[in-house]
């Protein structure tokens, strides 16, 4: 049975969910700047204010069952039961539903006998706050009198220990109450100056804080004994678990709506402006920023505001051709997930629990590749706060903290692929910008004041740590693993406490390298050689030689030793065997040597690049796209580590892998593949996909990882979101495929599609420039350097 859940609509920017029991929750984000919220299609979710885990504000129970429970719901009890908005929590059946996911912001429409019930949920710009409007309009005949509930339940902060230190938790508890909102200031009589409210804009009937008092012990989020009684407790929590329900007794005549706004907003006060009495804290900011959206005008001009945020991002780069799949996906989508990637990193969604994971090396290095062209100014800073994370022997951290911007000594660092994403990272973001200056930015090592470099200095030293280390083939050592860091190939763990990703039981004397970062390191090796001859650079002549120089000795590596004669190699192994060749039993070919050694071109000459990619079709696709390696690992191979530690067709171990497909993409771009370019492309962009149920995960963003041909369910999609996916199948897309490349002094313009594509048009805004192009694919091929200009240049070209 395939059912459908809903549907794009293009002209909105929304995807519309028409039944709330979608295969997984289908999650929106609100937030652009520090205050960030996770809202699925039955408004559960959590928000937090810059990080994840320290700064949690709503609990949110992952594995909890049944899945995706806690939110902000609202209850609305009426002379027929109790149902919500949402469907979720009482999950009592509604006359109509509907889910739009938009840009920002989320709104979920629900009725239940003449009663229409809309909550739009979004963070307005510059705020840090969720504004919930809830919309009641009586479409009955008759005078319906009825009650609504609200609530939420409150983090403790820090959403580790929330889960974990219960003997403290359970006292820690504190809140205010005033007539309009109800305050959470747990550990606010100590080291936080911050707190959280909710506040709506007209006084509640009753109200509850303690959540034993609001439910029952006994009962769950679908039976709150206050509710069902249609009382409120006027509790006030002390301890045990917080939480904030208000209640109102409304009646609406026939025809007659009524608006209430809520306001779940986090304040920070000044160390000496904490309280404004002994133990009352300072609410002055709250009842600023409740006074901000105290009508429905100030709601209906913020969330303008917001929409303007977007239409002006998202007018930077459209696209209009014959393919609504497309055009949504390079209009919408991929960008708008681009942007959310950018912002969370691999922190939280609804697979990352926003606690484990700090800020990426190489993850932000990629996602900043995605909105480059939106938020320049958000990838400069990213940059220098990546590249100060770096060791002064071109080694880096392998993730930083997004609140104190330091490495995290947890993991460390030894990946050796690292230090080269800080070359893409900032060639990607100059060829954007033209921002040559800052290569001249002062940067420190490990965040040590005094230790000042330029980003120039980091780039040479990260180009100089794979110099540094070579293997006995003159390949790079592969260190802890490279972009796959469940290639694990000096860890031999045999200790399932050890973890993956931070254990090197062996290393002295490694033998292990790694063609996936000779693939990059040729790559971003010409990029850079070709940034420090431009004139507003001119290195060091004798430099930019040793650049080269060592890009063709490893070109020749490459070719040497790194080709098994169809393919080319994944690594060499800590004893100096070969992975990825036809020699092995399982695991004879990956993609990651594929897409690299074939976006560098190494071999191209000699027909290597076209023998890789013709293999790549052959072994490695499938019907849902082309998977990791093959055949899957059956077993555990303690060489190999984590890959290995999977089942078969799931994740590293030959699972299709959606952030390397793009890889590929554009390897068949660079050799003008255009159909298989076209279909690799089409078989992971979820816009055509079209089986929702088997996809499981949501319709209008990438995942991670799409089960491959040797799991259970293949086209199983997990981990959706927080991807590299995003930012290289935005590259994938509009450089490799629609033919928009920006370089150093313009764009290029050079399509690889096939011709039935037809003619589309690109408006393409690039620095101070508008490029208006009218593309008319005729087979014939070809490209076109346009040099920048400020201005609007309209173009018609053919290819
Ligand atoms: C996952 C990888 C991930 C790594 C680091 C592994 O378990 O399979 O995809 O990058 O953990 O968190
Ligand atoms: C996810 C990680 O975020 C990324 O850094 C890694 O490259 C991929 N998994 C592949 O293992």
């Amino acid at each position: 049975m395939n059912k459908q859940f809903g549907h794009f609509d293009d002209s909105a920017r929304e995807y519309v969910i028409t039944r709330p029991d979608t295969p997984w929750p289908w999650i929106n984000y609100l937030g652009t700047e520090d205050f960030f919220s996770l809202v699925s299609n039955t408004a559960g979710g959590y928000c937090f204010c810059k990080d994840a885990k320290f700064r949690r504000i709503l609990r949110y129970r992952y594995n909890g069952v049944p899945a995706d429970a806690g939110g902000r719901y609202f209850y609305i009890k009426d002379a027929n039961g109790v149902w919500n908005p949402g469907w979720k929590p009482c999950k009592t059946p509604l006359d109509h539903y509907e889910c739009r996911h938009g840009m920002g912001y989320t709104s979920i429409t629900g009725e239940r006998n003449g009663l229409l019930a809309n909550l739009l949920l979004f963070v307005p710009p510059g705020r840090r706050c969720e504004v919930h409007r809830l919309r009641l309009t009586n479409r009955g005949w008759t005078q319906k009198s009825f009650q609504v509930y609200s609530f939420l339940e409150w983090c403790l902060w820090n959403a580790s220990t929330d889960m974990e230190n219960f003997q403290r938790n359970l006292s820690t508890g504190e809140v205010e109450v005033e007539p309009d909102a109800l305050y959470h200031k747990t550990e606010y009589r100590e080291r936080r100056n911050h707190y959280a409210f909710y506040g709506v804009n007209r006084p509640f009937d009753g109200f509850d804080t303690d959540r034993e008092t609001f439910l029952g012990l006994y009962n769950g989020f679908e039976a709150p004994q206050q509710v069902l009684s249609g009382t409120s407790g006027n509790s006030l929590a002390h301890g045990w678990s917080p939480v904030a329900s208000q209640r109102f007794d409304l009646s609406l005549a026939p025809g007659e709506s009524t608006e209430l706004i809520f306001v779940l907003g986090y304040v920070e006060n000044p160390q000496d402006k904490k309280f404004s009495a002994p133990g009352v804290i300072n609410k002055a900011p709250a009842r600023e920023m409740m006074a901000a959206f105290a009508t429905p005008a100030q709601v209906e001009a913020a969330f303008q505001d917001l929409k303007s945020f977007w239409d002006g991002l998202l007018g930077r780069f459209t696209l209009s051709s014959s393919i609504p799949e497309l055009d949504r996906t390079v209009n919408v989508w991929n960008q708008y997930q681009c942007m959310i990637t950018f912002f969370m990193s691999r922190s939280a969604s609804y697979f990352e629990s926003g606690i484990g994971r700090g800020m990426g090396f190489r993850d932000s290095n990629q996602d900043l590749a995605g909105i480059v062209h939106l938020i320049p100014e958000r990838a400069r800073q990213r940059i220098l706060d990546i590249a100060a994370t770096q060791f002064p022997d071109g080694g880096c951290y392998h993730q930083y903290q997004p609140l104190t911007k330091r490495g995290n000594n947890d993991i460390g660092g030894g990946f050796n692929d690292d230090p080269l994403w800080l070359l893409f990272g900032t060639v990607t973001y100059i060829r954007e910008t033209g921002d040559f200056a800052i290569l001249q930015e002062p940067v420190p090592f490990d965040n040590r004041p005094g230790t000042e470099v330029s980003l120039m200095e980091h780039l040479k030293i990260s180009f100089k740590h794979v110099t540094d280390h070579l293997g006995p083939h003159g390949l790079p050592l592969i260190g802890r693993a490279d972009w796959n860091d469940c290639l694990n190939l000096n860890c031999f763990s045999w200790n399932p406490d050890e973890s993956f990703q931070t254990t090197e039981n062996k290393s002295e004397g490694s033998k292990a390298e790694s063609l996936m970062i000779a693939g990059l390191f040729v790559a971003e090796g010409k990029d850079f050689a070709e940034l420090l001859a431009h004139p507003a650079v001119s290195a060091d002549p004798a430099y930019i030689g040793e650049v080269r120089a060592a890009v063709a000795a490893m070109e020749e590596a490459v070719k040497r030793d790194g080709w098994d004669g169809e393919w080319f190699l994944r690594a060499y192994d800590y004893d100096g065997r070969k992975i990825g060749s036809h020699e092995n039993e399982e695991g004879q070919i990956f993609i990651e040597s594929q897409g690299w050694c074939t976006m560098a071109r190494i071999g191209a000459e000699e027909g290597l690049c076209d023998k890789a990619l013709d293999a790549t079709v052959e072994r490695l696709e499938c019907t849902h796209g082309i998977v990791l390696n093959t055949p899957a690992y059956t077993r555990y191979f303690p060489e190999y580590g984590e890959i290995s530690s999977y089942p078969q067709g799931y994740k590293e171990n030959a699972g299709i892998f959606c952030h390397n497909n793009p890889w590929v993409i554009i390897g068949e771009a660079m050799a003008g593949r255009a159909a298989d370019a076209w279909r690799h492309y089409r078989k992971i962009t979820p816009a055509f996909v079209k089986d929702q149920q088997l996809r499981k995960v949501e319709p209008y963003v990438f995942c991670q990882m799409v089960a491959g041909k040797d799991a259970a369910r293949p086209g199983e999609g997990k981990n959706s979101w927080l991807t590299g996916t995003a930012a290289w199948t935005w590259k994938a897309v509009s450089e490799a495929l629609l033919g928009i490349k920006p370089q150093l002094d313009g764009l290029l313009v050079e399509p690889c599609l096939p011709a039935e594509v037809g003619t589309y048009k690109v408006h393409r805004r690039f620095r101070e420039a508008e490029y208006e192009l009218t593309i008319r694919l005729t087979g014939k091929g070809g490209s076109r350097f346009i040099p920048y200009q400020p201005g609007r240049q309209v173009l018609e070209l053919e290819f």
